[in-house]
């Protein structure tokens, strides 16, 4: 119960590491999660697994990088739970058509990269500290990546995003420090989830990927909802700024 009584707010948390995340914070005794996505399908159902198993979900269509969305997501979730301690930020995408370099990337696709991987974090942050300001406090928790610290051979405008997201994140611990509102971001290394589906199924992607992996196997969406689950908690309340790497010791060599 390392959450107990607190309410959080986890976007993308339809698939991968962002449901992984919302199942735990219901399981370490969340009074409320607010699972937001804009799959719906797949957010009512973790939505429902969440209150079979006996925690307290609710489901809200929110599509990060739109303002009003971000506006209705917070309104109700302190309509149904009273306020807000944890968000978040973990909504994310990377398509085929993003994974390019420099010349070839469109400005169409840099955009919309940039819209729903960095913006989406700061209308997340924006409209959720208000409510935290409230509460005497908050955390407040942004998936990056490794990609958001080091480069590599493709994905240009998903390397900007994500490095936007780690100083971003920087920028807003220091500025809501004194109100005890902490601001940490988490680096994913490779891990299959629905992101990485199409990539992981082309013959020697996984395998080459696993190879550059001291640990020596692929990520779990778990490996990261445990982080988030400690940078949710009081366990870490004197830890903000930080870039928790979770990625099998990938980018420490
Ligand atoms: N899987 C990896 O290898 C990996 C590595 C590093 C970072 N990440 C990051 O982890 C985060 C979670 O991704 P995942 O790997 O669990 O992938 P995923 O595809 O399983 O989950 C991403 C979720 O985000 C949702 N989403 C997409 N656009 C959205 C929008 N505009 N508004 C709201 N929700 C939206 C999707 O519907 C999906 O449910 C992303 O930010 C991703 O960039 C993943």
């Amino acid at each position: 119960m390392r959450l107990e009584g607190k309410v959080g707010l986890v976007t993308g948390a339809s698939s991968g590491i962002g449901a992984a995340t919302a199942r735990f914070f219901a399981n370490e005794g969340m009074a409320g999660v607010i699972v937001a996505d804009i799959n719906d399908e797949l957010g009512a159902q973790v939505m429902s697994e969440i209150n079979e198993g006996g925690g307290n979900a609710i489901y809200v269509h929110l599509d990060v990088s739109d303002e009003d969305h971000w506006q209705a997501a917070v309104k109700a979730a302190v309509a149904k739970y009273g306020g807000l301690d944890v968000t978040m930020n973990n909504a994310g995408m990377s398509v085929p058509a993003s994974r390019k370099k420099v010349e070839d990337t469109t400005l169409e696709i840099w955009n919309a990269m940039h819209a729903v991987n960095a913006t989406g974090v700061f209308l997340g942050m924006k409209h959720s500290i208000p409510e935290m300001r409230k509460r005497g406090g908050g955390s407040i928790i942004n998936t990056s990546s490794i990609f958001g610290i080091v480069g590599s051979g493709s994905g240009t405008a998903y390397h900007s995003a994500k490095g936007a997201v780690r100083t971003l994140t920087k920028a807003a611990a220091i500025q809501y420090a004194s109100e005890k509102i902490r601001v940490n971001s988490i680096h994913p290394g490779f891990a299959d989830t629905g992101m990485t589906k199409d990539l992981h199924a082309q013959p020697g992607e996984r395998e080459r990927r696993i190879a550059l992996i001291p640990l020596g196997r692929m990520g779990l969406p778990e490996d990261m909802a445990w982080g988030a689950v400690y940078l949710a908690s009081d366990e870490s309340s004197f830890v903000t700024g930080i870039e928790l790497v979770i990625d099998g010791g990938t980018i420490a060599q």
